[in-house]
């Protein structure tokens, strides 16, 4: 065969696998509001960056017919490129080819992505849009899944893992994202569960919808296993190139600075009348933190989970900030299990990948109650001292309002290793609240109201932690931007080591 030819041949062949499942499954899969995996991934990446790896892995299976069967890219479509100039690993299933079936060889394929991006430090995002184990393979299909689950642990911690749900995600296929840091769901086309409403029903009785059960927004508001929603398959991309924006690409490199143009001198006087005089009065923590960022700009995960805590990264002096706030705008604040989940997942990706951590506490205490103590919130609660205590990033904590007790203490005290804390001159610091500290101490008092009263004046401060040296700085509102950033100044040559340990156990 002449150069010509086989140079002709490479090209028939590579337009057989660029053509996927065929024209009518690409026109169902858009008719559906989905795009296809290549298209998905022209998305994603820089202009005409895409490196294709293994175009031309096929499967080996022999059963129920399937040698007769061509799957073009195995299903997968793998390989590199870059977002906003860096280096990352992608896969995207294709539910063109097989319903995106996850076989021996399409896991293979995933599995070597996975391992080059541990290998060069860079970022993988997978696409999901499959039935699950390809159900012909079967148990070299459920191997499949067990190497990349491998993988995934092993990447963790190094480089960033994020998979964005595109499609169904059933049975096996929603472990590997759930292994991952950061898992999109895209609204109305994704559904995660690990089996569907029929045999729920079969099983439990229970008549659910797809949507009820493993819809978007099902795992971003209720289980908490999804940690952003989408409007569509190219919002969902759109929007995984600006979280990563924000991380660096691997363990080893601090956080991407970027010059954001916002003075880092800027004060806000608005923040000098932000809390309503009544402490038991809510206000928008959201207000503070547009305040406090460059620009204004900051970008929630968990947004509709666990809504009395916020998540979000944002910049301060163009340096990437992992934000962890109580919002006094829902449940006074209050942590319960789910915001201590949110918050200690969250404050381990930030320590794991260099993102100073910046913890604004208004904070009533623990929710009290049979459902939380049934539901696990010592344990769960637990994990937020465990991780504050864990990460040896930049800690810097801010006091708005109350600090109280416990609660204070899971939002980054001191004692748990904040590296600064600041107050304003509202912040109420104590070990419980002061009414109802003032009422034990006072019960038998004839003049217990007014002794509560003088209470309240003396405890609900900032001044009795000052004092101790538990506080460093009182500041007035308008100041807590330029004073934070000085803070993340200061502190980005802190150096903190631990003791040697295989790895420690944190409360799961
Ligand atoms: C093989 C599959 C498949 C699968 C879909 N297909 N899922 N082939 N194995 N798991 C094929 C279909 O036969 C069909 O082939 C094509 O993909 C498109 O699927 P449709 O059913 O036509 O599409 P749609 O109506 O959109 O329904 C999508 C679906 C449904 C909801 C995902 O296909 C489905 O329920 N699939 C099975 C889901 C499942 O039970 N997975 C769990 C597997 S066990 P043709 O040739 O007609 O185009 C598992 C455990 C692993 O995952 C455990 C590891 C820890």
């Amino acid at each position: 065969m002449s150069t010509q030819a086989r140079i002709e041949d490479l090209k028939k062949r590579a337009a057989k696998i660029i053509a996927a499942g065929g024209q009518k499954r690409v026109d169902k899969q858009h008719e559906s509001g989905k795009l296809t995996a290549r298209e998905r991934i022209d998305i994603l990446l820089d202009q005409s960056s895409f490196v294709e790896l293994d175009r031309f892995v096929a499967h080996r299976c022999t059963n129920f017919g399937q040698e007769k069967k061509e799957l073009p890219g195995e299903g997968v479509t793998t390989g590199y490129g870059t977002i906003d100039g860096r280096l990352v690993y992608v896969f995207a299933q294709d539910f063109t080819v097989e319903g995106g079936s996850l076989g021996e060889m399409h896991a293979a394929k995933i599995v070597k992505v996975l391992n080059l991006a541990l290998k060069m430090g860079a970022p993988v995002v997978g696409l999901n849009d499959s039935g699950g184990a390809r159900i012909q393979e079967a148990v070299d299909a459920l191997a499949g899944y067990g190497k990349i689950f491998f993988a995934n642990t092993i990447a963790s911690g190094v480089v960033p893992q994020i998979s964005a749900i595109m499609g169904p995600s059933a049975g096996g296929a929603v472990y590997s994202p759930a292994l991952t840091d950061f898992v999109y769901m895209v609204k109305n086309t994704s559904k995660m569960f690990i089996t569907g409403p029929e045999v729920v029903k079969s099983v439990t009785g229970e008549v659910v919808t797809q949507e009820a059960l493993g819809g978007a927004m099902t795992h971003n508001s209720t289980s908490g296993v999804a940690h952003f929603a989408a409007e569509n398959d190219e919002d969902c991309l759109k929007q995984i190139r600006y979280l990563l924006s924000f991380l660096p690409s691997n363990n080893l490199e601090p956080a991407p600075i970027v010059e954001t143009g916002d003075d880092p001198q800027r004060i806000d006087p608005a923040l000098n009348t932000l809390l309503p005089d009544n402490s038991n009065m809510a206000y928008d923590m959201k207000d503070v933190i547009k305040s406090i960022v460059d620009n204004g700009e900051f970008y929630e995960s968990q947004q509709y989970f666990a809504q009395n805590i916020i998540t979000c990264f944002a910049r301060m002096d163009g340096q990437t900030v992992g934000i962890i706030a109580n919002q006094p705008k829902v449940m006074a604040g209050c942590l319960d299990f789910n915001a201590s989940d949110k918050a200690a997942r969250f404050i381990r990706f930030c320590d794991a990948f260099n993102i100073p951590l910046l913890n604004l506490v208004d904070v009533p205490g623990f929710l009290p109650g049979v459902n939380q103590e049934y539901g696990g919130i010592i344990r769960k609660g637990a994990k937020m001292l465990y991780a504050y205590s864990e990460a040896t990033v930049a800690k810097v904590t801010l006091v708005t309002r109350k600090a109280y007790g416990g609660s204070y203490l899971a939002m980054c005290s001191q004692d748990l290793g904040a590296d600064q804390v600041i107050a304003w001159p509202t912040a109420e610091i104590a070990v419980m609240g002061p009414a109802g500290a003032a009422n034990i101490i006072f019960k038998n008092d004839p003049d217990v109201k007014a002794k509560t009263d003088e209470y309240v004046l003396n405890f609900a401060t900032p001044y009795q932690a000052a004092v101790r040296g538990f506080v460093d700085l009182v500041i007035e509102p308008k100041d807590s931007r330029p004073t934070i950033i000085n803070a993340l100044h200061m502190l980005e040559s802190k150096r903190e080591t631990r003791p040697a340990k295989r790895h420690g156990n944190i409360p799961l």
